[in-house]
């Protein structure tokens, strides 16, 4: 007879593959990784398990106001656990020394466009999360689907041999784009795809979900590109209108955090899209804080705002970014891919 929990329940056998060399399994693991935080329980460890809280990155990148409302602990335990998480992952003062070091690995990755990769100071950088963001049509998925190329590319062609974690929430990856963008930069087609993991998000938890567990995945197949296309869509059709702006921007940012962990941790680029609509008030204000241009908030290290001109001809206008000069390229969308101009 299969045995019972407290509840009736009938237990399910550990799977043997869930433990790990002193016998515990997964979960156990995660609460026993927790309770080392100063100020956790096993009760504590237990609430925040349940919900989605289980490693220190995931804790040390929320904020008390949300963790206490999501978990429903004390704000003042809900600020130690954070301020315990960062500890333990020596988010520390540093050197301007030492800063410099990091910065140093610094790497990027090609456009396909020299204009394009000027306005990002040499291309879109690791360790950082760059948007592309602007209105339908205006080339971000193209971008996107070109820099998952171009990560494969050998540094002296501006790559990183790297591979890239696409994370779709719109469903508008097209293979057959990236079979002919791989061909034209030189690669085996076959190998090109082989080298784009794709996920399609269902909803803004699994988009969440799926950048918190991609850890493994990153270190283990050698990941040096995640692109979210779009990171907002969800976001926006789950919490629509004014009413839940401020829940929307608290999850949206969190999902960057995290995002922008991943960059730095595995010295990877971040590419996120956002589509922003064209509105009447562009032509008075500024065209960047247009409807939904905002909805980001600053987490992005680069913002780069896409309009189109003439034909298949796109405008990139660099804007907040913290160290590089704003400025506007030309770039153009052709068979090939993202190139200069022709003519
Ligand atoms: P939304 O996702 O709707 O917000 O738009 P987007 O900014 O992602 O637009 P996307 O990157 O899909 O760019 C669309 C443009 O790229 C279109 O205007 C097409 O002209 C061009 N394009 C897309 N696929 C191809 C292709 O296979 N060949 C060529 N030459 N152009 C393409
Ligand atoms: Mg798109």
């Amino acid at each position: 007879m299969p045995k019972k929990d407290k509840d009736g329940e009938d237990v399910k056998p550990v799977e043997s593959d869930n433990l790990s060399d002193d016998g515990l399994n997964e979960v156990d693991l995660v609460l026993e990784k927790l309770t080392e935080l100063p100020g956790v329980g096993e009760a504590t460890a237990t609430k925040l398990v349940e919900y989605g809280f289980t490693t220190y990155e995931s804790l040390a990148v929320a904020n008390a106001n949300e963790l206490s409302a999501i978990t429903g602990l004390p704000q003042t335990l809900a600020q130690k656990i954070i301020s315990s998480a960062r500890a333990q992952l020596k988010f520390t003062i540093k050197t301007a020394y030492e800063l410099e070091q990091e910065l140093k690995d610094v790497r990027r990755i090609t456009t396909g466009s020299l204009n394009f990769n000027k306005l990002l100071g040499g291309g879109v950088e690791t360790k950082a999360v760059t948007e592309f963001f602007g209105e339908f049509g205006t080339g971000k998925s193209q971008l996107a689907f070109q820099l998952s190329v171009n990560v494969q590319l050998p540094p002296e062609k501006g790559g990183l041999q790297g591979t890239t974690l696409f994370i779709d929430t719109e469903g508008t990856f097209v293979p057959t784009r990236i079979r002919s963008m791989a061909e034209a930069q030189g690669l085996n087609p076959e190998n090109a795809l082989q080298n784009v993991y794709w996920i399609r998000a269902i909803n803004s938890d699994h988009q969440i979900a799926i950048v918190e567990g991609a850890k493994d995945f990153v270190q283990k197949h050698g990941v040096r590109l995640i692109a979210v296309d779009s990171v907002t869509s969800l976001f926006r059709s789950e919490y629509p209108g004014r009413e839940n702006l401020a829940s929307r921007q608290q999850k949206l940012n969190l999902h960057l955090h995290s995002l922008l962990r991943l960059a730095e941790i595995y010295n990877l680029a971040v590419v996120v899209t956002n589509q922003v609509m064209a509105t009447p008030d562009m032509f008075y204000g500024d065209p960047t804080r247009a409807v939904g241009g905002n909805i980001i908030g600053h987490t992005p290290n680069n913002r780069v705002y896409l309009r189109k001109s003439k034909g298949q001809k796109r405008i990139a206008r660099l804007v907040d970014s913290s160290y590089l000069e704003p400025g506007e390229v030309v770039f153009e969308i052709t068979t090939q891919g993202i190139r200069d101009p022709q003519e």
